[in-house]
Parts: structure tokens; sequence; C-alpha cells
């Protein structure tokens, strides 16, 4: 139940269709596939991992897991999702990134998650600002809107590092149909290049 950004852009037909082209090869990313089904119901059977973030599918069973990596594959072939994978050395899942995507707007939402033992190392930052970077440069997107619980403060310092403007809050929707009062944030390609290039 992830959301567009509260901003309406529209994309030409041709932007649209480079970005499900992208969106479906998504170069440089390990997509979540069946054989990480075990891996990734390990990690976000943890709370200290998965209670953050509203649009999982809870709870969080293997078959749901199982379920959302299903559907996470059929909506890359339309161009609107990438759920992607972190190994560690040992070739476990370390941690998850889901990218949404509105092609005919030329938007993206990011959220994800890293493994207990790897929080509070300073990678959440590098992380966030390494995944908006790609949704920029090589999805090829305009815009992106980013929530967080009101509470997470981990969160918001990463997002506001990565250059992103505060908008207030929102209402998020979760997969139960419930809602959640979540911190809002958006950057546009343009603020990202001022930021990143110049
Ligand atoms: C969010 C998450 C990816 C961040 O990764 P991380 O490695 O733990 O984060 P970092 O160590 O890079 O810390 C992020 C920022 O929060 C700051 N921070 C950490 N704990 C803090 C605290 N208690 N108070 C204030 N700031 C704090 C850090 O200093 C850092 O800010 P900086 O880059 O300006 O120095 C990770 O904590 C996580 O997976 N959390 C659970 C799931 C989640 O919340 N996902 C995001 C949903 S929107």
């Amino acid at each position: 139940m992830s959301a567009p950004p509260v901003t309406v852009l529209t994309a030409t037909p041709e932007e649209e269709a480079a970005i499900i082209a992208a969106v479906r090869a998504a170069p440089g990313r390990t997509i979540a596939g069946p054989e990480h089904v075990d891996g990734l119901y390990a990690l976000l059977s943890d709370e200290r991992v998965s209670g953050p973030i509203y649009d999982l599918p809870r709870p969080i069973t293997r078959d749901r897991i199982a379920g959302w990596v299903a559907q996470s594959a059929d909506l890359q072939q339309q161009g609107r999702c990438i759920l992607a994978v972190n190994l560690d050395e040992a070739g476990e899942v370390a941690g998850y990134s889901r990218f949404s995507i509105w092609p005919e707007r030329s938007s993206g939402e990011l959220a994800g998650a890293r493994r207990a033992d790897l929080q509070n190392s300073g990678g959440g930052r590098q992380g966030v600002t390494q995944s908006i970077g790609w949704m920029f440069e090589v999805l090829g997107l305009r815009l992106i809107g980013l929530t967080a619980a009101l509470d997470n403060v981990r969160s918001a310092r990463a997002i506001e590092g990565a250059g992103f403007r505060s908008m207030g809050e929102v209402e998020s929707v979760k997969p139960d149909g419930s809602s959640r009062r979540s911190l809002y944030w958006e950057l546009t390609r343009e603020e990202w290049e001022r930021l990143h290039r110049l």
C-alpha cells in the first residue's frame, strides 16, 4: 500500500516507456526471488527490522512473504516495483529495499531496512543516498516522495541528510486498511543534481 508522492507530475509517453524498461532491467540490484523467501522471512520477523515499516504484509508469515515476493516480481514486469535484497558475505539476506514506481508520473518511493546487527553503523544514511541516486540516475525518475513513522529518528536523519525537503505529515494506509501518521518528504531530480553535482 505504498503511496505516490503528493506532488503530481506527468511523464511523456517516451519517458514512461524508458522508466518501465529501466525498472524491468534494474541493473546492479539483486532481485528477490523464491530463493530469498526464507532469508526475508527471518529478516522481517525481527520487529527491530520490520516494526517501523507500514507497507509490509502483516502478520508476517512465510506464506505472506512468499506472496509479497511473487507480487513484487509481477509488478516489476509492469515497471511498478523492484524488491531487491542485500546479501552479506555469507550470502544471507542482510537487508532489503523496495522501490515503488509510478512510471506515468515519473515518480517513486523507497522503503527498506537493514538487519539489526547492521543498524546504527552509519550505513543507513549512505544506503538511502545511494538508492536515491540510483532512482534518479538509473531509473530516470524526476520525483521521489518518502515517508517515515513520526518517531523514526534514524530514517528522518538519513532522509534529510540526502537532501529531502520536509513537507509535514501525511496519512499512510497500511495493507490491512488501517492508517498511520507519517512524516513526509520530497526531492526532485533537479534538486538532487544541484546537491550532488555542483
Ligand atoms: C532506518 C535504517 C535503514 C537506518 O540505518 P542505520 O544504519 O541504522 O542508520 P545510521 O547509523 O546511518 O543512522 C542514521 C542517522 O540517524 C542518526 N541517529 C541514530 N540514532 C539516533 C538517535 N537515537 N537519535 C538521533 N539520531 C540518531 C545517526 O547519527 C545518523 O545521522 P547522520 O547520518 O546525520 O549522522 C535502519 O536503522 C533500519 O533498518 N531500521 C529499521 C527499519 C526502518 O526504520 N526502515 C525505514 C523505514 S522509513
